[in-house]
């Protein structure tokens, strides 16, 4: 079942999101070579914890930390560690921040140092086909028109988009309905209605987009080993289009 949310509730959201963004923005000044996931995710903490909200992931079915930290070859839910970053890795961060009771979900990759051309490419359209996604998250177009966007536009370019991860309806819950998924057929799935709130969040692969999961029961990486990159954003759907409630 889908949650409507109303003009206030998405006000409250964003605020969540507001906070959300300024701790992305503070991490992307903290990356560099020899800093840990295992910092990046205390570092998180303490920064919710002086704004007021809290990390909704941590204790979520159990998930032990306050972000996801996927390094490289992890697509999604990587656990943080004390292991140093290196120059011209990529790590992907992704937090959901519960301020009052409502959430706001992003995830947003990072090169470590110097990355490799090829590798910022990866970056680059990645970000790309998120924003891709979201300029079709209007009232009147289907799931399925996010979903044959953003697949479109990362095969084009010769990458491969994630199937078994999708994007989500969010609101008081991390997860509702709807699966925003990043490939299918456009005209297809629910309508999309004012007041409905979701998350875009394409994992984008160098090689092939399938993945296995590590046997910590969690992490999800390439099965080939290359490389796989992943923003997300939560947006509301209103009268006046798509607002990004975790814009930096
Ligand atoms: N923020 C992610 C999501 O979209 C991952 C949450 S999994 C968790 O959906 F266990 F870490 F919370
Ligand atoms: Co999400």
């Amino acid at each position: 079942m889908v949650i409507i949310k109303t003009r206030e509730e998405i006000e409250n959201m964003r605020k969540a999101g507001e906070i959300l963004a300024s701790c992305h923005k503070e991490i992307a000044k903290i990356i560099k070579p020899g800093i840990t996931t295992y910092e990046i995710d205390q570092f998180t903490e303490e920064f919710l914890k002086k704004h007021n909200a809290t990390p909704e992931q941590k204790g979520y079915q159990g998930y032990p930390f306050a972000t996801c930290a996927s390094v490289n070859d992890e697509i999604c839910h990587g656990f943080p560690n004390k292991k140093p970053l290196k120059d011209g890795d990529i790590v992907t961060i992704d937090m959901v921040v519960n301020l009052n009771g409502w959430l706001a979900d992003s995830a947003w990759s990072y090169g470590v140092g110097n990355v490799s051309p090829k590798v910022n490419e990866l970056l680059e359209v990645t970000k790309e086909s998120l924003y891709i996604g979201i300029e079709k998250a209007v009232i009147g177009n289907r799931i399925g028109d996010i979903s044959h966007a953003v697949q479109t536009y990362v095969e084009s370019k010769g990458f491969s988009v994630v199937r078994d991860f999708v994007g989500h309806g969010i609101g008081r819950d991390m997860h509702e309905d709807p699966q925003v998924p990043h490939f299918g057929r456009p005209g297809r799935g629910l309508r999309l209605m004012e007041g409905m709130v979701i998350t875009i969040e394409p994992m984008v692969n160098m090689g092939t987009y399938k993945c296995k999961v590590d046997d910590n029961g969690w992490t999800a990486r390439t099965t080939d080993g290359k490389l796989s990159a992943q923003y997300e954003h939560t947006l509301a759907i209103t009268k006046d289009g798509p607002i990004i409630i975790t814009q930096q």
